[in-house]
């Protein structure tokens, strides 16, 4: 692994465990250390109360052998047993400072490739073809991008999965309408392109007609059915027209990845109807390997632990009795892909909480067809729902689904105005750009703060507010950090160098130690999959910088020393607010 510049958590924490194994028992000295940030102290470990008990001893004697040990460390300038037996550990402030010119000087701000040995395949977004993306697809959809950003800024291989439902029933409907209906709207194009919805939305109301004629009229669906079959047969007119249909919808769907700012692109897709070629062959190799169990015609496997209400067992339908396959012979189809053909060694699917059965289903039989190794991780990233501002279901006044580009049109009127009302001197142009960038950032945000499990409320006000946790905060933040160091660029006083003897402020100290976090925590989100850890740090970045600011002037300082000091500060967070946004898929713009 890379060693680029050392986190002083890391630090910290080795040096405890050093002075433990110096002064404890060989089996008590490989314990977990207890380091954490404090508001007392650089940093506090409990480490003496917590092993005092089991050592029958008296902790604040434990804790000042521990000490004694401590202060022999070249950067540590001292050491306290405070209260029952906390050890509070201070850092030289010249050690501190150097770290942080270190991560000035690397681009990659002295982050190491902590995940280079890992390939990451990630699924996420997998919205439904000939049909709206809704809301419903918006956390799929940003939480794997964030997650695809930073897994790879951490040094994996990321392979980006987009598994569009583009295989199904309903395609034998939607064909048959359109041939039964030369007239149909989707054909006329009676809306408007230009809009992100224009396409889809046709789409949609093209499914919801041939809908309900497929549910009115018993022959429709007869045709239907037989369509489904000519699709399957690869009737040539019938495979044309489904191509038309998927293509139409991926091109939608690309329209609102780039309007969002993701990373999938049509290079991207790996649907439902790319794993077909291989699903027979899925299904012979279960077979062989006595996976496989015959239920009532059709082919299934069954599992000891999952069962329903009155005890029976609940089966994984891997073949239909009339020899069909659904999507759980797909996504075996597509774990033994990700393991094959992409070397996978972290399968990660980005799918809403409600199919977690599916997916232990998928992941066991994956495991008893031998695919699925001990080396090898396939973990379920699941997200909750997003409700209405009220907090109940997402529903549109008529009691539809909430469409995903509406959404996206609302959070920019509503950004527009935030903007105008705080500088009212943006020309027309100008406006609109910034509200661009702060309506996509206000959404992300929104979504990448909460913890993916929990639901939340989508709630346009709250996430375009420039006051408290939001990406507008944030956004403004990085601005106003910009603008200083434009005006320090401008009277040349951005040219200092650091000046390590100098005394630190406790606001600058905070600032400093909140800095040297960022690695932490971004291997915190490799480990979790939880974003939210980050754009959490961000903010309490952007909060220690506030604090920071408002204690210590940076351009008037009292000399030019400490002046270069907070330059240094302010440069590196800013760097840090850059990349730690750009990693959520957040603009990080200059001016606002
Ligand atoms: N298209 C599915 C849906 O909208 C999600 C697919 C997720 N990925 C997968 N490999 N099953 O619910």
């Amino acid at each position: 692994m890379a060693e680029r510049v050392r986190s002083w958590a890391d630090d910290v924490e080795a040096a405890v465990s050093t002075a433990m194994s110096e002064t404890l028992p060989a089996d008590l000295a490989s314990e977990d250390p207890l380091v954490r940030r404090s508001d007392r102290a650089d940093f506090q470990s409990n480490v003496a109360l917590s092993l005092a008990k089991r050592l029958k001893r008296n902790p604040r004697d434990l804790a000042a052998e521990l000490r004694d040990r401590l202060t022999g460390v070249e950067w540590v300038t001292s050491v306290e047993v405070s209260g029952p037996g906390f050890l509070n550990i201070f850092l030289s402030q010249s050690a501190l400072l150097d770290r942080l010119a270190s991560r000035l000087d690397d681009p990659r701000l002295g982050v190491p490739e902590t995940q280079a040995s890992q390939v990451a395949v990630i699924d996420y977004s997998a919205p439904n073809v000939a049909k709206e993306m809704h809301v419903g697809h918006l956390r799929s959809t940003l939480i794997g991008d964030a997650l695809a950003r930073i897994l790879g800024f951490l040094g994996a291989t990321v392979v980006r999965q987009n598994h569009v439902g583009d295989w199904g029933t309903q395609f034998g409907m939607l064909i048959q309408y359109l041939s039964e209906h030369p007239e149909a709207s989707w054909r006329n194009k009676e809306v408007d392109p230009s809009t992100t919805a224009g396409a889809v939305s046709a789409l949609d109301a093209l499914y919801r007609e041939a809908r309900a004629e497929f549910d009115a009229d018993p022959d429709f669906k007869a045709r239907a059915q037989r369509r489904v079959v000519a699709l399957q047969a690869g009737d040539e007119e019938t495979v044309e027209a489904w191509r038309e249909i998927v293509a139409e919808s991926e091109q939608a769907f690309q329209q609102i990845y780039e309007r969002l700012g993701v990373l999938l692109t049509l290079d991207d897709v790996a649907g439902e109807s790319f794993y077909n070629p291989w699903l027979q062959e899925v299904v012979d190799e279960l077979r062989d390997k006595d996976v496989l169990e015959e239920s009532e015609g059709a082919l299934v496997v069954f599992f000891d632990d999952i069962r329903g209400p009155e005890g029976q067992r609940v089966p994984l339908l891997v073949q239909k009795s009339d020899g069909g396959f659904g999507y759980a012979a797909t996504d075996l189809a597509t774990i033994r892909y990700s393991i094959q053909e992409h070397e996978g060694t972290r399968l990660l699917y980005l799918v809403d909480a409600r199919q977690a059965l599916h997916f232990r289903m998928v992941f066991e039989t994956a495991r008893r067809a031998g695919w699925l190794t001990d080396d090898i991780e396939a973990i379920h990233v699941q997200n909750g729902t997003i409700n209405g501002p009220d907090g109940r279901p997402f529903k549109t006044r008529a009691g539809g689904t909430v469409r995903l580009a509406d959404l996206l049109d609302d959070a920019l009127r509503r950004a527009r105005e935030v903007v105008a009302e705080k500088d009212s001197a943006h020309g027309p142009d100008e406006l609109d750009a910034i509200a661009q960038l702060v309506s996509i950032g206000a959404v992300k945000y929104a979504e990448l703060s909460t913890s993916r499990v929990k639901d939340y409320s989508f709630d346009v006000d709250r996430m375009v507010s420039f006051n408290g946790q939001t990406g507008v905060y944030l956004q403004y933040t990085h601005t106003r950090i910009a603008s200083i160091l434009r005006k320090a660029e401008e009277t040349g006083a951005g040219q200092g160098r650091l000046h390590p003897h100098l005394a630190l402020e406790p606001a600058e100290r905070a600032l400093a130690l909140s800095l040297d976090e960022f690695a932490a925590v971004l291997n915190k989100v490799a480990a979790t999959l939880e974003p939210h850890r980050l754009a959490g740090y961000l903010y309490e970045l952007a909060k220690a910088y506030t604090t920071f600011y408002e204690s210590c002037p940076v351009l008037k300082a009292d000399s030019a020393e400490t002046r270069a000091n907070r330059l240094t500060l302010c440069q590196l967070t800013r760097r840090t607010l850059a990349q730690g946004l750009e990693l959520l898929g957040i603009a990080a713009p200059e001016h606002m």
